[in-house]
């Protein structure tokens, strides 16, 4: 019996963990010498810019989407609503096994709520993960579509606590490392070819990068011009190159904060996975409020500070380079004092991040439906 499942990727953070996983269901239907596992790919569309999305089906070698539903920016009920719309059309005619949906995006909660109240399975990958922030979008996407999920992949323990603390059962959790990495490792050769610092004229750890879009931090005056003055304090001590997010671009045009971000603030357009890896790789330190970037910092053994007041991912603040900052300008300023002395965390790798972990989610997904090989 072949086992059918439609993977969804919508925004920017979901297409490096669904890539890994596309290869590792190619290599168990290659090594097995069958067609055991059907994988259907579907795009929301949530992100849609050449910066945001196609370059990273290119750098990550992902198949072109079966799927494209093209839903667009909007509010957060548009958005939601029109995802499940249209997946639901996509669901009725190809009637799979298993949808995966993984992250915290708008697209996850959309698709995973689709496909349950159809009777269709869902999986989760990096379930678990709670900031217990529920202002933040992805807070409440998490918690909703853990709830309703049968298969929970965690990739980091915490998750764990989290997800038996809510009430889910045991055997539907499975602590099999992150996707994050898979990718990271996957694409850290060839990211060496990139010219990413020829470009800018860099030298490495002679930059720091900077990368900002959560709306709790860009969508306020008030906290986007603190958060303008605290970049600018950096920049003086070392050069920040900041890719800049679509929101927090329009936002410091909107505000007038642009011009006040001083000479030493490198403004670029959103890179492709590559160039943004080799930029991080190379640089000196980091600051951002993204997710996934806390986590490749810590694999890499990069100082991180992250300008938020929680994470999800406490493991890259415990055992990683990561430091939660907040708001705290003064600790900001100790701890980049600390890294230009080079007395910053030096940091671990978590417990299985080690680029097999979209083997073990799909030798586990084989296994719970029976797949024969
Ligand atoms: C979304 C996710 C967030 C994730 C982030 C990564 C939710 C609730 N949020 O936030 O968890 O960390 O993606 O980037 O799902 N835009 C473009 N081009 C694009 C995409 C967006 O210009 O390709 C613009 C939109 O017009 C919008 C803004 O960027 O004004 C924000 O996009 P949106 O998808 O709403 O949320 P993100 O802030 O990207």
């Amino acid at each position: 019996m072949a086992l059918k499942i439609i993977s969804v990727v919508g925004a920017r953070p979901n297409f490096m963990k669904i890539a890994p996983l596309i290869k590792a269901i190619e290599k168990y239907n290659s090594s097995n010498d069958g067609n055991y596992i059907q994988h259907v790919l579907c795009h929301t569309g949530q992100h849609y810019d050449q910066q945001m999305s196609d370059v990273f089906f290119e750098h990550l070698n992902l198949p072109k989407p079966d799927y494209y539903l093209g839903v667009g920016s909007g509010s957060h009920a548009y958005q939601t609503a029109n995802i499940m719309i249209e997946f639901e059309k996509v669901l009725l005619k190809e009637n799979p096994d298993l949808v995966i949906v993984v992250g915290d995006v708008n697209s996850t909660i959309a698709c995973s709520l689709t496909a349950i109240k159809l009777g269709i399975k869902v999986a989760h990958i990096e379930a678990g993960l709670r900031s217990f922030d529920r202002t933040m979008p992805e807070e409440i996407n998490r918690i909703l579509t853990d709830a309703i999920s049968d298969f929970l992949f965690v990739t980091e323990k915490s998750g764990i606590n989290n997800l038996l603390k809510e009430g889910i059962s045991e055997d539907k959790i499975f602590f099999v490392g992150n996707l994050m990495i898979d990718s990271l490792l996957y694409s850290l050769p060839l990211s060496d070819k990139s010219r990413i610092l020829t470009r800018y004229n860099l030298k490495p750890k002679e930059y720091s990068v900077l990368t900002l879009h959560r709306p709790s931090n860009v969508d306020d005056y008030e906290q986007l011009k603190r958060i303008v003055a605290f970049i600018n304090y950096i920049s003086e001590k070392k050069k920040v190159l900041f890719p800049i997010h679509p929101r927090t671009s329009k936002n410091l045009t909107r505000f007038n904060l642009t011009e006040q971000l001083n000479g030493n603030v490198i403004f670029i357009e959103p890179l492709g996975y590559q160039d943004f890896i080799k930029l991080v790789k190379e640089s000196l330190f980091v600051i951002t409020d993204s997710g996934g970037i806390q986590e490749e910092t810590t694999y890499l053994g990069i100082p991180c500070i992250t300008l938020r007041n929680s994470t999800e991912r406490p493991v890259t603040v415990e055992i990683g380079t990561n430091y939660l900052v907040g708001n705290d300008l003064s600790l900001t300023y100790s701890i980049v004092l600390d890294i230009l002395n080079g007395k910053s965390k030096k940091g671990k790798i978590p417990e299985l991040w080690d680029g097999k972990a979209s083997e073990r989610i799909v030798n586990i997904l084989c296994d719970k439906f029976n797949i024969i090989s």
